[in-house]
Order: structure tokens, then C-alpha cells, then sequence
């Protein structure tokens, strides 16, 4: 099946007497992808990956007006993307749609609060983690979670995201409400090889 393929891909990562890999190879990847990878396939090329401020200066773009989502690659299987938060910025409550994601955390603290379907439609929080720089944290299908930036004013955070496949149509929840939204994300960046 497809999966055999995506193993190639990330073998001959793992292969490679340099077990580091940059962000530009990460989007080659990204980018040569034959088919959907898993969640901990995804997690393991991160943990590779070696992140320097002058290679994702360039995608380190911000926006006052909420998080800004700079594309770093996409491919049918996966999109790659930097997200930069100012202090305050969060994401809704959120699911993936159908999709896995990888966060790893470059500059700042994220604050990742998990959250349990409760009767009624409702959501409710159930732990809340706090992740520093080079931390990795995964999101499988079901899961339901907030990112934020709670760090003072005047200090920024930088993560970088890998969803696969790309994010389409997210479900938004609340504590308050049974309503189930919908969310569809844009890019503040995006564009191939830019
Ligand atoms: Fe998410």
C-alpha cells in the first residue's frame, strides 16, 4: 500500500550518515512525498530536523491582527508551514478535519490545552501542557486542542507545522455551547519555493 512508499521516503532520511536534516530538505520531502505519513513518521523527521534562525528567517513573518500561517511547502500528502504568534494570538478549539499534525516549537513557550467531548456537544479541557524550544508535540485525528501564545506582551513565538494530509475544513468547539463550526485556514505567506 501507499505506506510503503512514505517509508522509503523517510528511510533515506534516516539513512543519511548526517541524522540532521535542514528545513529546505524538510520541504523537499514535503514536497516529494508519494503518499499520506503517519503521524509518528512525521515525528520522527522532526525530531531530525536542525533549525536554524537564518534558514526560516524568511518564513518568520508576523501579523497583529491574529497568528500568521507562512507556507513553507505543500504537496497533496502534507503541507509544511511556520507559524508566527505575538503575544495573546491563539488558534479556536479546534479538531484537524481528518488530518494528523506536528507541532515543534522554534522560539517562545506554547501553551497546547487539550480538550474531551462532554455531553451535550460540548467540549471541556482536560490538560494543559506548556512546550518549549525544540519540543515536539503530535495531534492524531480525533484530537481536540487550543495553541496559544500566553507568554507576556512583547514576546513572540515561532512554531513550525506539518500536517498531513493538508488542512482542509477544521470543526471549531466551545466550553459554553454545543455549536460545532467550521473553520477553514488561510495562509498570511504561501507559495512554493518562496
Ligand atoms: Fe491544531
Amino acid at each position: 500500500m501507499q505506506v510503503s512508499d512514505t517509508n522509503r521516503i523517510f528511510e533515506s532520511v534516516s539513512d543519511s550518515s548526517a541524522s540532521e536534516i535542514s528545513l529546505a530538505e524538510a520541504a523537499e520531502i514535503v514536497c516529494n512525498l508519494k503518499a499520506v505519513p503517519t503521524l509518528d513518521e512525521v515525528k520522527e523527521w522532526f525530531s531530525k530536523l536542525l533549525l536554524r534562525q537564518r534558514d526560516y528567517d524568511r518564513y518568520r513573518l508576523f501579523t497583529d491582527r491574529k497568528y500568521a500561517r507562512n507556507l513553507v511547502a505543500r504537496s497533496s500528502f502534507a503541507e509544511l508551514l511556520m507559524l508566527c504568534w505575538r503575544s495573546g494570538q491563539r488558534t479556536p478549539i479546534h479538531d484537524h478535519g481528518g488530518s494528523v499534525g506536528v507541532v515543534m516549537v522554534c522560539e517562545g513557550l506554547l501553551t497546547e490545552t487539550m480538550f474531551e467531548h462532554a455531553p451535550g456537544g460540548r467540549v471541556r479541557p482536560y490538560n494543559t501542557y506548556r512546550w518549549g524550544p525544540g519540543a515536539i508535540t503530535g495531534a492524531d485525528v480525533p484530537d481536540v486542542h487550543q495553541l496559544l501564545n500566553l507568554q507576556p506582551a512583547g514576546r513572540d513565538m515561532v512554531t513550525l507545522h506539518c500536517y498531513a494530509p493538508p488542512l482542509s475544513v477544521l470543526n471549531t468547539y466551545s466550553p459554553r455551547s454545543s455549536r460545532v463550526g467550521r473553520w477553514r485556514e488561510g495562509y498570511f505567506t504561501g507559495g512554493a519555493g518562496i
